[in-house]
């Protein structure tokens, strides 16, 4: 239970005081037009609400040929047609440590690769903060392999990846924090045999693809049920 009295002390949210809330019944409230400084908190809140998150494990490259990898959960398809995605990268507290976001701003590409069980743990590893000439393949000992159409690698580990070519950027500032929407038109997808189903598409029992729930939990995708759509 998140507890109000570890959001900020600012005026402007108000959070109800618990113990009166609880005896009413009323759900805690977070008025957050007026975040300011209290900005991490309600991060902290709506990761564990906005969840299970898919996971871009996305591979770039530098100008000087520096490999890049590193996983973003605020990622997901938004268009059909075209076959669109978007991934979020934000703002650090050192701009020059934004290595991705300036990666694919200078060379327009990247690849997404899918977190599954098995990379999990590997993709976990190149999440830190590095300086610019760290190899992300390498700090998370997972192997590159050639994209057909773009420049950054593939993940050779994840049997799905996915190449990008740059159509947008949109800014919500560049203070740390500050998210940056990064939409990628899907230029290939390659999908290994191991994973694909009867019908063409991926069978996410043999994909094993893995979710962010929140700080340092993560989900299966081993429990699943269908709910076939209502007839229009
Ligand atoms: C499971 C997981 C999900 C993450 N999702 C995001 C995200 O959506 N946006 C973000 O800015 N950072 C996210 N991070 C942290 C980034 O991976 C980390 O800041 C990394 O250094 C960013 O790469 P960069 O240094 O090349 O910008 C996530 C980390 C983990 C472990």
């Amino acid at each position: 239970m998140i507890r109000p009295k570890r959001f900020g002390t600012q005026v402007a949210l108000r959070v109800s005081k618990r113990d009166a809330r609880e005896a009413s019944g009323e759900p805690m409230f977070l008025d957050t037009r007026n975040y300011g400084s209290t900005w991490r908190d309600i991060y902290r809140l709506a990761i564990s609400i906005v969840q299970p998150r898919p996971i871009a494990l996305v591979s770039t490259l530098s100008v000087d040929a520096v490999k890049s990898l590193a996983p973003f959960s605020f990622y997901n398809m938004v268009s059909a047609n075209p076959p669109m995605l978007m991934f979020a990268p934000a703002h650090h507290c050192d701009p020059a440590a934004d290595h991705c976001l300036h990666n694919i701003e200078a060379v327009k590409e990247f690849v997404v690769a899918t977190v599954t069980e098995r990379i999990a743990e590997a993709a976990n590893r190149c999440s830190f903060d590095h300086p610019p000439n760290v190899d992300g393949f390498a700090a998370s000992t997972l192997t590159p392999a050639p994209a057909r159409l773009v420049r950054p690698s593939l993940v050779a580990e994840s049997p799905v990846n996915i190449e990008c070519t740059l159509v947008d950027i949109k800014r919500f500032g560049k203070h740390p924090g500050a998210g940056t929407v990064v939409f990628g038109q899907i230029a290939a997808i390659h999908v290994s045999d191991g994973v694909l189903a009867d019908d063409g598409a991926v069978d996410p029992g043999k994909l094993k693809a893995v979710g962010h729930v929140g700080r340092s939990a993560f989900a299966r995708t081993i429990d699943r049920f269908d709910l076939p759509r209502p007839p229009f």
